[in-house]
């Protein structure tokens, strides 16, 4: 190219100031109209769109240049901003108000026609985008996203920075220390038969990083998880890493919710009030069935067993004798529900794993129900009071083993919201912490117990004793944030002491030799004056989603993975030659 072709103004630059102003744009074609005597072009930049007019009288060459175009050729185009014609002004553009007049034109590379047109609204399957992801990028809404997502980056540095932290890179290649996902592995040419693992997460680092003093940390991290892919998760991903010294929970949620605050306010421009409310993990699972809450709407969940303690019905019975729970939800003003929807309720929780669903209309005089010769007066009663219910709602009950019927119960509650349309797009942000989440859970597959969040966090103090004697009831000193019904960031205080990480190692069956193997290096760092310490993470991407109001994390990266991790673009994974597994001394079975 030569130098008179570069550009003085990026396509979304040139307004009325420019009028009489000689100026040469480059950019890429994004629709081209022959009107006869006249071509109008639209060139388009990563800023935004700029008209082009061509005329064949005054300017014959670039004319006659212009013929050629099609959308996508790149182009050097030179000429003079002039006011739009009045009725042509395009006032949803920046550079509505005007127009080149180009008097010279050059092609500085042709385009073969894209498999999908460069525009918001597409009308490809998600895969031919993943393919063309380049093409996809060029999109507006794409490109949209990767510059608000560029803009988080540098509001989350400055806070950091802002705030004494600092910014440390911790290895790709690491030892495999299992949290909760699959390793990726990678094998170690230098050491035959051995291997790498990326990280899950910077979790043991940070924590060692602790030990040496540098007692605010953050980073922007990939993270690497082997596992089910959905719209909110990928196999690498970004996370906001957070680790401080000489803490408890309330300092660590302060930063956060400092960092929510700058974010919303110079991102959205929306001021969001902080503290978070709070909610214990009992709570959230009684209340929305779930430990990641949307409280954009009500529509809370009550247990209802103590209404049920004496009841005769079998059903109900049979699950307080079990140790299960009956749950409730109201519906303001449902009661004229049609049996056919009422039929559609009952399917969808039975797909998700309940057994039924019991119904009660609240009607003037009398309760209907498939159910209500069952029930006593009184037991009505309480449960119309218990629910808060008054005439023309509609109750729903479940009931079951706890934890499967409130999960059911929340996902019922959320179904309910999208077909009552409780959620639209006014709705205000609802960010919570949830708390006390339990230290360890029981699988009954493996018949062990694992940890919840992972085998560093801290039981809380008051809950030590019960450590031996009934370690599914210790709570953990774990919180997560949530927004919206999605888990934003997670975190924890930490186990700061060896003998307390050896106990839980043991409970959680973790033998001396493999804890000692997996993460001697981390208790052995412990035993040299290790701060009490805590920390966090954010699923950047996440955070990138619900920012931009897309619905897939996909949308917010550059070059995301299907959700059977594949590379559409690129076609990784992929086979590697014979001689790069004979070096790795690695054998395709
Ligand atoms: P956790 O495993 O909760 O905690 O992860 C932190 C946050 O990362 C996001 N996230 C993901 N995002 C996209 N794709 C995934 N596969 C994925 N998995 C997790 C979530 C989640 O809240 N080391 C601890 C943090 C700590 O204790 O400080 C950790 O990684 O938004």
């Amino acid at each position: 190219m030569e130098k008179g072709d570069f550009r003085t103004h990026t396509c979304g630059e040139l307004s009325k100031t420019n009028i009489g102003e000689n100026v040469i744009l480059n950019g890429w074609i994004d629709s081209r109209r022959d009107l006869g005597g006249v071509i109008f072009v639209y060139l388009r930049d990563r800023y935004g769109k700029t008209q082009v007019v061509f005329e064949p009288t005054k300017y014959p060459e670039a004319y006659q240049t212009a013929k050629i175009l099609r959308s996508e050729f790149v182009i050097a185009v030179a000429g003079i901003v002039q006011k739009r014609p009045d009725g042509t002004i395009n006032e949803k553009l920046s550079t509505g108000q005007i127009e080149v007049i180009a008097d010279r034109i050059k092609i500085l590379n042709e385009s073969e026609t894209t498999p999908f047109e460069i525009k918001d609204e597409v009308d490809a399957f998600e895969d031919l985008r993943l393919k063309y992801r380049y093409l996809d990028l060029r999109r507006n809404r794409m490109q949209k996203n990767i510059l608000l997502r560029h803009k988080m980056y540098q509001i989350v540095r400055r806070y950091f920075d802002d705030n004494g932290f600092l910014e440390i890179e911790t290895p790709i290649l690491m030892k495999s220390t299992p949290e909760g996902a699959r390793d990726f592995l990678v094998p170690s040419r230098l050491q035959p038969g051995k291997f790498y693992a990326l990280p899950q997460s910077p979790q043991t680092y940070k924590q060692i990083l602790m030990v040496s003093g540098f007692d605010r940390y953050f980073q922007i991290v990939r993270c690497f998880r082997d596992e089910d892919l959905r719209a909110d998760r990928q196999l690498e991903f970004t996370q906001i890493d957070i680790e401080m010294s000489f803490v408890n929970e309330e300092l660590i949620f302060k930063v956060v919710e400092d960092l929510m605050r700058k974010l919303f306010k110079e991102v959205l421009s929306i001021n969001i009030e902080t503290p978070f409310p709070r909610l214990s993990y009992q709570d959230a699972m009684e209340k929305y069935g779930t430990d990641k809450p949307d409280l954009r709407f009500g529509l809370e969940m009550t247990t209802v067993n103590s209404v049920f303690a004496q009841t005769d019905f079998r059903v109900f019975k049979e699950t307080l004798e079990s140790g299960g729970v009956i749950s409730g939800l109201c519906l303001k003003g449902q009661a004229d529900l049609s049996r056919s929807q009422l039929d559609s309720l009952t399917e969808f929780v039975k797909k998700n794993g309940a057994k039924g669903l019991v119904w009660l209309k609240v009607k003037e005089k009398e309760i209907i129900s498939p159910i209500s010769k069952f029930l006593s007066d009184k037991e009505i009663e309480e449960l119309v009071k218990e629910l808060n219910a008054d005439t023309g709602d509609l109750l729903l009950l479940l009931s079951g083993p706890r934890l499967l019927t409130l999960n059911v119960m929340g996902t019922l509650r959320k179904e309910i919201a999208g077909r009552l349309n409780l959620i639209n797009q006014n709705s205000e942000n609802k960010l919570l912490w949830v708390t006390d989440f339990p230290l360890f859970e029981w699988d009954a597959e493996t018949q062990r117990l694992y940890a919840v969040h992972h085998p560093f966090t801290s039981p809380k103090t008051e809950d030590v004793a019960n450590l031996d004697s009934n370690p599914i009831a210790v709570r953990a000193r774990a919180y997560d944030l949530v927004m919206n019904g999605h888990e934003l960031a997670g975190g924890s205080i930490r186990i700061h002491e060896s003998r307390l990480q050896t106990k839980i190692f043991e409970i959680l069956n973790i033998s001396k030799e493999e804890a000692e193997n997996k993460f001697g290096f981390l208790t052995n760092a412990f035993k040299y004056g290790a701060p009490p310490h805590g920390g966090i993470a954010f699923g950047f991407d996440r955070l990138v989603m619900l920012f931009t109001g897309e619905a897939s994390i996909r949308d917010v990266i550059a070059f995301p993975k299907t959700t059977s991790g594949l590379s559409l673009m690129d076609d990784s994974p992929s086979q590697v030659s014979e001689q790069q597994l004979k070096e790795l001394q690695i054998k395709i079975r």
